[in-house]
């Protein structure tokens, strides 16, 4: 089903789908190999023009088909936004022109949503390394399952009616420790190992984690299995 983009805000994050302003941000991030290494889907090397193919041959069509749903983490420009000079802004002619893009300010990531058409979907995520650490990630994700979870009747004025979805789930290459710390603290529960479900674009057929999170549970910190945490990323 078609949908109309859709932008999530908290108090200092703005999560919009990723558009021509956010290329050079986005090709500067990836060129980090812990991106393509553990999100599988990222080419290397990476330049502004696999930015732009991203955006337009899976972003656009992703938000007009409505089964997958990206948005570009951005702190606002007004909030709290440390920055050790390796984020980028978002070119601030380009934010003033773009409706609804004026308050953006430093660029930090992208959170996707794929919806598989049973009422579930798939939350994928990743985050550029100097904004990695200060839990943007977590509430950029948290705002996603919010509006992945709010049902379609209910809208605010602050919030857009959600999606409505009863699970969630997401999945990382076996020893991505970092992705499953962040699924845990999400309030995912482990649900098992997938063998050699992943191609990644470079040809590795990975072993995968999997975890779940339903609409009916809690956010709290669930019991992982220790050896999660005991593999060697
Ligand atoms: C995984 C990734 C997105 C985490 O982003 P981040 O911004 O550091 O995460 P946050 O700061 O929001 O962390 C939130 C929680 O995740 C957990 N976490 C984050 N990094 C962790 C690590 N290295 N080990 C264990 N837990 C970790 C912590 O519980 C943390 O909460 P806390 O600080 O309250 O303890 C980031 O490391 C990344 O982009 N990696 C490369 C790409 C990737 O792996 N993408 C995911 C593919 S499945």
């Amino acid at each position: 089903m078609a949908m109309r983009n859709v932008s999530l805000v908290s108090e200092r994050l703005s999560l919009d789908p990723p558009c021509a302003d956010d290329v050079a941000a986005i090709a500067s991030a990836c060129q980090d190999p812990e991106i393509p290494r553990w999100t599988g889907q990222v080419p290397t090397p990476y330049d502004e023009d696999d930015a732009l193919e991203y955006i337009e041959g899976l972003v656009a069509p992703g938000w007009a088909r409505g089964d997958c749903l990206s948005w570009a983490v951005h702190l606002k420009e007004d909030g709290v936004r440390p920055n050790d000079g390796s984020l980028m802004e978002v070119p601030k002619e380009a934010a003033e022109q773009t409706p609804g893009h004026e308050n953006l300010g430093l660029f930090t990531g992208i959170v996707s949503l794929s919806l598989c058409g049973s009422g579930g979907a798939s939350i994928g995520f990743w985050t550029a390394r100097a904004a990695r650490g200060l839990g943007v990630t977590r509430e950029a994700c948290e705002l996603v399952l919010d509006f992945a979870f709010r049902p379609s009747t209910d809208a605010s004025d602050h919030q857009p009616p959600g999606l409505g979805l009863h699970r969630v789930e997401w999945r990382a290459m076996v020893g991505n420790v970092a992705s499953a710390g962040l699924a845990r603290r999400m309030g995912f529960s482990y649900e098992g190992l997938l063998r050699r479900a992943l191609r990644a674009v470079d040809g590795r057929i990975l072993d995968v984690w999997i975890a779940g999170l339903l609409v009916e549970d809690s956010r709290e910190m669930k019991g992982w299995p220790d050896h999660v945490f005991d593999a060697v990323g």
